[in-house]
């Protein structure tokens, strides 16, 4: 991963160059990474806008060719690439960077990064995945009225972090988790990414079709559901269904 690596000073969104570059006749590399300066039209999750100051902050998309996944385990895709940040990140800061479910990166309660993963499929095989990822960097002023609280790696650190050392770094960990998928080493990847998950068997308030409740997170499924418990009783939910409270 990351050994073909195309540098983009502007883009409207590296997801949608890669999907471009995708979709053209000519193969591409699988890893191939595509970075940019700077994003005039970064998408997030749930049709959000990902906005992040020019040339600060990681943002880029990884081509990867999961044909060997089957479909309905899917997210192990998103563990593999969300433990791969998690670890990255730990060569940096050693303590409380957390993975939210389903894939957001968090440092206490505050966001500082996010994943997109698009699939394209053929039939019932995955042909096709890009996987955006945006690390807040050495951004230190976030807009409180777009975002719910966000921190950078400079806010944690107090310095500068060159952002290709961090990309390789991010690169070399998701390629490790990566093999460990192909290599159908699921339970591990199951047991990494539950020990990094934010809020992971603790007491917590979560808002379910506008109804308040108290359980804890007690497993994540292959398929990306989220399991908590509630009274004795393991529900799951998607992710539209369920948001987190109290942070
Ligand atoms: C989220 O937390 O909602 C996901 C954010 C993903 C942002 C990255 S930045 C690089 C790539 N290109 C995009 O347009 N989005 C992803």
């Amino acid at each position: 991963v990351g050994q073909n690596l195309i540098k983009l000073s502007e883009v409207d969104s590296t997801n949608n160059f890669l999907k471009v570059l995708v979709s053209n006749s000519e193969p591409l590399t699988e890893g191939t990474v595509i970075m940019a300066d700077k994003q005039f039209a970064g998408r997030g999750q749930q049709d959000n806008i990902w906005h992040t100051e020019p040339g600060l902050n990681l943002t880029f998309s990884i081509y990867l060719k999961p044909s060997f996944l089957p479909v309905g385990k899917q997210f192990l895709l998103n563990m593999a690439v969300s433990i791969g940040i998690r670890n990255a990140l730990q060569r940096f800061v050693k303590d409380g960077i957390r993975i939210k479910w389903p894939n957001d990166i968090y440092f206490g309660h505050q966001k500082m990064g996010g994943v997109l993963i698009e699939n394209m499929l053929s039939g019932s095989t995955y042909k096709s995945t890009i996987i955006g990822i945006g690390i807040n960097v050495n951004q230190l002023h976030f807009d409180s009225r777009k975002l719910k609280s966000a921190t950078s790696l400079k806010e944690i650190l107090q310095q500068d972090v060159n952002l290709i050392e961090l990309l390789a770094e991010i690169c070399s960990h998701i390629e490790k988790q990566y093999l460990q998928l192909k290599a159908g080493g699921y339970s591990q990847l199951k047991d990494d990414y539950v020990r990094g998950l934010y809020k992971f068997n603790e007491p917590a308030v979560y808002r379910q079709n506008g109804e308040v409740i108290e359980g804890r997170i007690t497993e994540v499924t292959e398929s990306g559901l989220l399991g908590i418990l509630r009274a004795g009783e393991l529900r799951h939910y998607n992710f539209k269904e369920i948001e987190f409270l109290n942070n």
